[in-house]
């Protein structure tokens, strides 16, 4: 017998939906919406770019008449507070008749932090909440992150040979990688918002840093250059990895210098290490310096999120264990 999709598979696709947003929502959180009725699903929205419509606006629309009665699948607590830029969520919920309305985590900015819930209850909606709220917070993983810590959420990317190299000794690291997972690096670009190397690299490869993906291309994120001097037109100069504060997500491309100042200020959410079945002896190491006193130090602080092949390289994606 076919089983039925239960709250958590709902709620699953609402969070699929929801990293449609990322990054062009920001500074608001991408969020998803799902409307369910009888079954089938009758509208769905995600934060448009600039933050406008939210999610459950959107769905709304989409869904018409038939969202009365119907029960909404969003992954983060509906606004309480209407803006400027549009009405409170938790007020259109309403006047849209849903019945139920499921929320995967709870928003911690003070303006909505249960009030959205309150409200929603107090209309006499079926409020059900805590439905994957970590599978949710991850898919908005730049904009909690923001919030939580006032900073980026930052994700290193290297493309190392089985030795553990991103370049031979003269510097060349054109290519090491793939074409499958070089396009998979360019997808990783289209999800940030800002983007950066170290001087060195800027130096040895020029790179372009652009969204070379047919479809993607307005999706290339701004070129921020790490290095105590200038920066040269079409980049933005940052001295350290501090400094970077005006961005919800940020991509570090390299190279060895960048990686470790970025590790060794533990800047760092997220690792995708590219792997090529290739080796390179005596050439340039993924890493310098970072700060490493004791080696028991350098445990239990990366788990391992996502391997896979990409052509006839490896990807592993290993997430920052941040102990809250
Ligand atoms: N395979 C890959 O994934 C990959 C990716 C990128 C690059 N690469 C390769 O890596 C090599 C370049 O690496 P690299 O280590 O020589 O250079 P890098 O990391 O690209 O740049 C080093 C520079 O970054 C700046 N910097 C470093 N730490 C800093 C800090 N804490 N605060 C401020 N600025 C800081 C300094 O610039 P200033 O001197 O201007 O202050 C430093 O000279 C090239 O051969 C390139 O082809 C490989």
């Amino acid at each position: 017998m076919k089983r039925l999709p239960t709250d958590a598979d709902w709620m699953a696709a609402a969070i699929a939906l929801s990293r449609r947003g990322r990054p062009a929502s920001a500074p608001n959180p991408n969020v998803g919406c799902l409307i369910v009725k009888d079954g089938k699903v009758v509208g769905r929205g995600w934060t448009q770019a600039g933050g406008r419509p939210h999610a459950e606006a959107a769905a709304l629309v989409a869904a018409g008449g038939a969202a009365c009665g119907a029960t909404a699948y969003v992954t983060l607590e509906p606004c309480a507070h209407a803006s400027s830029r549009g009405p409170a969520c938790s007020d259109l919920l309403i006047a849209a008749g849903v019945a139920r309305v499921v929320i995967a985590a709870q928003d911690p900015d003070p303006r909505t932090d249960g009030r959205g819930i309150a409200k929603l209850q107090a209309a006499g909606i079926e409020v059900l909440f805590d439905v994957l709220p970590a599978e949710a917070r991850a898919a908005m993983a730049p904009w909690w992150t923001r919030q939580g810590e006032g900073r980026p959420f930052v994700t290193l990317k290297l493309a190392t040979s089985l030795d553990g190299c991103i370049a031979r000794a003269d510097g060349t690291s054109r290519w090491i990688t793939g074409e499958r997972a070089r396009a998979h690096g360019h997808l990783e670009r289209a999800r940030h918002q800002a983007i950066l190397v170290g001087r060195g690299t800027l130096d040895a490869d020029a790179p372009q840093l652009d969204v070379r993906l047919p479809g993607l291309e307005d999706r290339s994120p701004q070129k921020l250059l790490l290095t105590r001097g200038t920066a040269p037109n079409g980049w933005t100069a940052v001295a350290s990895p501090d400094a970077v504060d005006d961005v919800d997500s940020l991509l570090v491309e390299g190279g060895a210098g960048a990686a470790a100042a970025f590790l060794a200020a533990d800047r760092v959410d997220r690792l995708l290490l590219y792997r090529a079945p290739i080796l390179i002896g005596d050439g340039k190491s993924a890493l310098g310096d970072i700060g490493l006193a004791d080696l028991a130090d350098a445990h239990g602080r990366w788990r391992l999120d996502d391997s896979r092949m990409l052509g006839s390289d490896r990807l592993d994606v290993y997430e920052r264990i941040r102990i809250i």
